[in-house]
């Protein structure tokens, strides 16, 4: 078994190889050994003949594609940028997959979403996104659809964050130490993902039959963890969890305004996932504790 997994450097990466490293639930039918975790020197998304190049000269059985551009902000300024690495580079994979007869896992954002529905978003809801990064995403998941109808799986996941890289936790530590005072947005709502959750998810499902047997049509899912909150919600629940006495005022999007405009509200329905793959999700604040823990322990 070959597995590949793109962005080993990001948090969802760096997230998958610790889990494969440590994980009791890797079984006899995988080891880490069939893991190869690639970054953008090996395989560099935004490159056409970077992506040929490196596909040409290795095989796969599963790809699993955890790189993306996800400057959410930035993005508006690198649009073309963001739909090579989001869009075209995810056809090419597709592309790849298909011919190697590989199965493809991708992963999608809440984003794709306007954020403007009054419930909690299926995986067949019209999406409808509202800044460049959504809708780069959108059309890689449109374009990978397209050309695998089989034997590809979409996961759509919100907020993620992690013990790794930048982050709305980290950056919540940092101001923390920086400053006296945070105003954070109450009025956008979601879910937090633990980016150890999310990994412990994909690898359960890369090891169900439901995907690795032939003949399964595309599908795609959505996974975060329990529990509709604010930022704001989250980062009072950051200070209280690290026990650091901090103040943090709501305030209004229209108060803090971004480059990238956000969706109000992208509370995704998880039952799908829940039912077809028997997956246990943990609520939103005991994973916090976990990472915080995590962290507190690397301090
Ligand atoms: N973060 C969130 O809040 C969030 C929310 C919803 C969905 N998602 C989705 O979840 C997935 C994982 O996100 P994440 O939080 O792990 O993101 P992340 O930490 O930003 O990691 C993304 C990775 O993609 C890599 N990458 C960027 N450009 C590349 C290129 N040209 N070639 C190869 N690799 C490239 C980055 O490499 P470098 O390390 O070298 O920069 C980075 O390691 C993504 O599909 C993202 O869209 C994330």
């Amino acid at each position: 078994m070959r597995i590949l997994v793109t962005g080993k450097n990001g948090q969802l990466g760096r997230s998958i190889q610790k889990t494969v490293n440590t994980d009791i639930k890797i079984d006899n039918n995988q080891s880490p050994n069939d893991f190869i975790f690639v970054g953008r020197e090996e395989l560099d998304l935004s490159s056409e003949s970077s992506i040929s190049h490196y596909f040409d000269n290795n095989k796969f059985d599963i790809i699993i594609n955890c790189a993306a551009y996800t400057q959410v902000d930035r993005a508006e300024q690198e649009a073309e940028l963001a739909n090579q690495i989001n869009h075209l580079a995810v056809k090419q994979l597709a592309s790849i997959a298909s011919n190697q007869r590989a199965k493809l896992l991708h992963i999608s954002t809440d984003y794709v979403f306007d954020g403007e529905s009054g419930k909690p978003y299926t995986e067949t809801d019209t999406s409808n996104p509202i800044n460049v990064y959504g809708r780069t995403k959108l059309a890689g998941e449109k374009a990978l659809q397209a050309l695998m109808p089989m034997n590809a799986l979409i996961i759509r996941t919100s907020w993620v964050y992690s013990e790794y890289g930048n982050n709305f936790v980290s950056t919540m530590l940092r101001l923390g130490k920086e400053r006296d005072e945070l105003n954070i947005v109450s009025d956008q709502m979601g879910s937090p993902t633990y980016a150890t959750d999310l990994a412990g998810v994909i690898l359960e499902i890369i090891r169900h039959n439901k995907f690795r047997d032939v003949a399964q049509t595309t599908q795609v899912y959505n996974y975060s963890n329990e529990g509709e909150i604010s930022w704001h919600e989250f980062a009072k629940e950051i200070f209280k969890l690290a026990e650091i006495d901090y103040k943090v005022s709501p305030v209004s999007t229209q108060q803090y305004p971004t480059p990238a405009k956000r969706p109000r509200n992208t509370l995704m329905n998880k039952d799908k996932i829940v039912k077809v793959f028997n997956i246990k999700i943990s609520n939103w604040k005991s994973s916090l504790n976990t990472c915080l823990t995590i962290l507190k322990e690397q301090q």
